[in-house]
């Protein structure tokens, strides 16, 4: 979800534009572009690519010429990056222009209708529903029209409206996607993000979720989704800028850790229709029942994603599943056919390893399905399929919400699978979609951990190696996390599965040795406490993660960390919280690069 900016007063707005949208580059875009009524219509430059392309196209900003515009940065969602796919998105006569952040849940519906009522869809995009529902519905009146418009769209927005019946007046209207409306002195402004604007004004209104604001060169009217006026608070805001990009937080990882339940809520919701799972993707449940083997091919959190859905479509589609480094797949030999569903699992969708083993997969005639977070990316176009996780751009080179939303997708993804080949209940089918669509409340209740996670943090901060353990799912978060320490923080860290300590690793267990036992899992508890008694018998210092509801083990472990009880299988989701603040919390007190750790790239797109 990237960022819009919009502009009405006296001076060329198509500078200020650009100047906005620039200081929403650091969110990651695809695209870019600029509506402007100049006098005699809503004039629109767009492109695919960097802000660069927009500035060669508008000659620098010297043109569209005019002093009320909307800007736009694309990071798509719905329809590959292109220039037809790049807002502004306008109306078949052109004279309403939108640009948005966030998905239109039920863009497809409304699309099909207003095709049946005879309009024309010229992109791909769900934003494109919006410029046209816009047109359909107006009755000269912006107010009524916008009104209309909010009461039939469903899922995340964040809107600017031109319409040239009435040039001197933006619209701006949200829904789970941030808007503000800046206020300056003969001039407005609308922004996602108080970034773009605060080289020109620091009072702004932060609209709320359904309403609507009509933005003036002389002043500002906010309205609730009745039509009925709103007096907002004007707010000064003290950030600076870079602050501000961050939303206040003092990093991205950071900002993006907070970002966790939003994100899955944006992969999950549109997904889950009337307690059903529906996804967009051409996997038929007569395909699903062809095959006989699952592959999962990835790389580092992506990998340790597919560790963990591993273990979940084993038991729910009892169907043999490997789970392989990327790396290691492609030169294997491995035994896949045409009966093979390989799922490749990547947030860049660009990494090399990961897009050579799909190739090998393809190569070798399984159904490729990728879990991936850029639209449009090689992965994306190259797999048969692609499941989207719709984080918004990722930041901070370490992943967290992409971690998040590629488990929610695959969650959903296991329940469709298994309902096809029937090898759980309806009531089985229930329990899950309902534990799923319960997550993002959880993962939200799982972030008021930090504080006591960070105490954990400034005692282990300075330890030279720290050991994680675990069972099952539980053992594929504790991989997380340990690379999650390792990348943030430096810190040698290592993974193990709760049975294997006892097979060499435990040598390494002195006095004080701090160890990490995630054991949500009330099947496997006892299990893990008694590795966990036998590393304390040994001297190591004890964290565990445990579910709010189990029992007390303060003998054995130091620090309790309680996070929400959720479906096992979908535990993941939650434990790993806590595991990422201590990788932040533990760097932070060692001074490290949080956001650019040394030697990392955010894409490995070399072998
Ligand atoms: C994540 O914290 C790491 N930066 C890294 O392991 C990453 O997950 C891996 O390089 C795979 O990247 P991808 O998801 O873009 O394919
Ligand atoms: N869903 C819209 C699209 O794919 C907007 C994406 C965004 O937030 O940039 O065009």
């Amino acid at each position: 979800m990237c960022g819009i900016v919009g502009y009405v007063g006296s001076r060329p707005v198509t500078p200020i534009l650009l100047d906005g949208l620039g200081k929403l580059e650091y969110r990651g875009y695809d695209s870019a572009g600029v509506a402007v009524w100049n006098g005699d219509r809503i004039e629109v430059e767009k492109a695919k690519g960097r802000l660069s392309v927009l500035r060669e196209n508008t000659c620098g900003g010297v043109h569209p010429v005019g002093c009320i515009g909307i800007g736009h940065t694309r990071w798509a969602t719905h329809g590959k990056p292109s220039d037809i796919n790049s807002h502004p998105q306008t109306s078949g006569t052109g004279r309403t222009a939108v640009v948005h952040n966030g998905i239109i849940e039920n863009y497809y519906e409304l699309r099909q209708y207003l095709i049946s009522q005879g309009v024309q869809f010229v992109s791909d995009t769900d934003t494109e529903v919006v410029a046209q529902l816009f047109e359909y519905y107006y009755n000269g009146d912006l107010l009524a029209t916008a009104t209309r418009v909010v009461g039939v769209l469903e899922g995340s927005y964040a809107l600017g409206i031109l319409n040239a019946d009435h040039p001197d007046t933006m619209v701006a209207l949200r829904r789970d996607a941030p808007l503000l409306v800046g206020v300056g002195e003969g001039e407005n402004f609308i922004a996602s993000d108080v970034a773009a604007i605060l080289k020109y004004t620091r009072d702004v209104y932060y609209i709320d979720d359904k309403e609507i604001a009509l933005v003036r060169k002389q002043g500002v009217e906010v309205y609730d989704q009745y039509g009925r006026k709103v007096d907002k608070e004007l707010r000064h805001v003290d950030w600076d800028v870079q602050a501000a990009e961050k939303g206040g937080y003092e990093h991205f990882f950071l900002k993006e850790i907070m970002e966790q339940p939003e994100a899955v809520r944006a992969t999950i919701s549109p997904r889950i229709k009337n307690g059903r799972v529906e996804l967009e993707i051409p996997l038929s449940d007569e395909d699903i029942r062809k095959f006989d083997k699952i592959y999962i091919a990835a790389c580092g959190s992506a990998y340790y994603v597919g560790v963990a859905a591993g273990y979940l479509l084993e038991e729910l589609l009892r169907v043999p599943t490997t789970v392989q480094l990327a790396s290691e797949f492609r030169y294997q030999n491995p035994i896949v056919d045409e009966k093979t569903l390989v799922i490749i699992i990547s947030q860049s969708g660009e990494t090399a390893d990961s897009r050579a083993a799909l190739r090998e997969a393809k190569s070798r005639g399984a159904t490729t399905l990728a879990v991936v977070n850029v639209v449009g990316s090689s992965i994306a176009r190259e797999a048969d399929m692609s499941l989207y996780t719709w984080a918004g751009p990722e930041i901070s080179v370490a992943t967290t919400k992409a971690y998040s939303t590629q488990l929610a997708a695959l969650y959903l993804l296991a329940i469709k699978m298994a309902d096809a080949r029937r090898s759980i209940t309806d009531e089985r089918y229930a329990e899950l979609v309902r534990a799923v669509e319960a997550l993002p409340t959880l993962i939200e209740r799982a972030l008021g951990i930090k504080e006591q996670v960070q105490q954990l943090a400034a005692k282990w901060f300075s330890a030279e190696h720290v050991f994680f353990i675990g069972r099952n799912t539980d053992y594929a978060v504790t991989l997380e996390g340990a690379l999650k320490l390792k990348e943030l923080s430096y810190t040698m860290s290592e993974a193990y599965a709760g049975g294997e300590l006892k097979h060499g690793p435990i040598s390494l267990i002195e006095d004080g040795t701090p160890v990490m036992a995630v054991m949500t899992g009330a099947r496997l508890f006892d299990k893990t406490l008694s590795n966990v008694k036998e590393v304390l018998a040994r001297g190591a210092s004890i964290a565990a993660i445990v579910g709010e509801s189990a029992r007390d083990i303060s003998t054995e472990a130091d620090c309790i960390l309680r996070v929400p009880d959720c479906e096992p299988l979908f535990s993941a989701s939650l434990s790993v919280i806590p595991l990422q603040f201590l990788a932040y919390y533990i760097a932070s007190l060692k001074g490290c690069d949080i956001d650019k750790p040394r030697n990392l790239a955010k894409s490995v797109t070399v072998e």
